[in-house]
């Protein structure tokens, strides 16, 4: 890396996982998978399709074997990956043929328990066996730590306590870490104070951003993340999303913005942002709102500012 920015980053589509269970109507089958095809197509190669969780808590998502066999094996060079909470989640998951598992806690214990109905170390134990089974069939295994910055009951959380959870889960197996911003709370002060701790007992390279955008703040925290060293940020196709367990939790950091950002920076990143347009418009019928991310509701500039 030569300046405050690297020369190219990885971004993890989240928007069918994320986006879509936030939403307040249902989103047909076809419609995810059309959209989860038209990402492939405008260049992610890393897209969290589902998740694996209890369809009467996220019954947005209740469809997740159905989509993975409308989507079929990932098309080569592509990961699909999904949420996985527990061991159950862990035997549905395979069964679809994911790449990769997500398994997802807190360095908040309200949230935790709200979320996923237990305590951190629950979490952490429930992950164990989890973590090793997947990686033993040669899934990849990531896993999130959310209220990185902050809880939506509790508050500030400290750095430390983030450090304390990532490391539990670098343990356990778990290859990447994403450091949710759950409630997008966060400015880069707080992301400089979370990575200057974090990166203290792990290395940039093992660390995702996922950065909500609620106050506008998700393009100045990946500004921040890279001055930091960080390489991976997760995204959001439209700049849907949200956790229907943290109140007040809206929208990702929309794709679109994240590789407008990038181009400007001249910072590689393999996405087309036409056709990224292009993936979410097959949802725009099924939404009860209008698009969220500021550069998909802009019209198309008639030149590109790629550097
Ligand atoms: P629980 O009720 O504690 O589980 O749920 P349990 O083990 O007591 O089982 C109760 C019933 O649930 C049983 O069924 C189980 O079989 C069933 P019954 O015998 O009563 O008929 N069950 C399941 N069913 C389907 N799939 C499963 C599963 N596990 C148990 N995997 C659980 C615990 C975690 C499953 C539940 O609380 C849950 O599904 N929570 C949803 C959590 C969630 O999806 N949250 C949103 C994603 S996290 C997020 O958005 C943040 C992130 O984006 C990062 C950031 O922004 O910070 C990742
Ligand atoms: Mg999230």
């Amino acid at each position: 890396m030569e300046g405050p920015y690297p020369r190219r980053v990885h971004v993890t589509d989240v928007g069918p996982r994320d986006g879509l269970q936030n939403e307040p109507q249902p989103v047909p089958t076809e419609a995810k998978v059309a959209f989860v095809r038209g990402l492939v197509a405008a260049g992610l190669t890393d897209i969290e399709v589902t998740s694996f969780v209890r369809p009467d808590r996220v019954p947005q998502l209740a469809d997740a074997r159905d989509v993975m066999a409308a989507l079929g094996p990932a098309p080569e060079g592509v990961t699909w990956s999904a949420l996985v909470p527990n061991e159950r989640g862990w035997e549905a998951a395979q069964a679809c043929g994911v790449g990769k598992i997500g398994v997802f806690t807190a360095a908040s214990e309200t949230f935790s328990q709200r979320n996923v109905n237990a305590s951190i170390s629950e979490t952490i134990e429930r992950f164990r066996h989890v973590v090793k089974a997947a990686l033993a069939a040669q899934v990849h295994v990531r896993g999130y730590v959310s209220c990185a910055v902050a809880c939506p009951f509790e508050g500030p959380i400290e750095p430390a306590a983030v450090s304390r959870v990532t490391q539990q889960l670098l343990e356990l197996g778990c290859e990447e870490i994403s450091l949710g911003d759950t409630i997008g709370a966060g400015t880069p002060a707080d992301i400089a104070a979370l990575l200057d701790d974090v990166l203290a007992h792990v290395d940039a390279d093992q660390l995702v951003l996922h950065v909500h955008d609620t106050r506008g703040m998700a393009v100045a925290n990946v500004v921040e993340g890279m001055r930091h060293g960080i390489t991976s940020f997760d995204a959001s196709a439209a700049g849907l999303g949200g956790c229907p367990f943290a109140p007040g939790a809206s929208g990702n950091l929309a794709t679109e913005d994240l590789v407008f950002l990038l181009d400007g920076l001249g910072i590689q990143h393999g996405i087309d942002l036409e056709r990224l347009r292009a993936a979410s418009d097959v949802l725009a019928p099924h939404l009860g709102h209008p698009f969220v991310g500021r550069v998909r509701q802009a019209p198309p500039l008639p030149w590109s500012h790629r550097s």
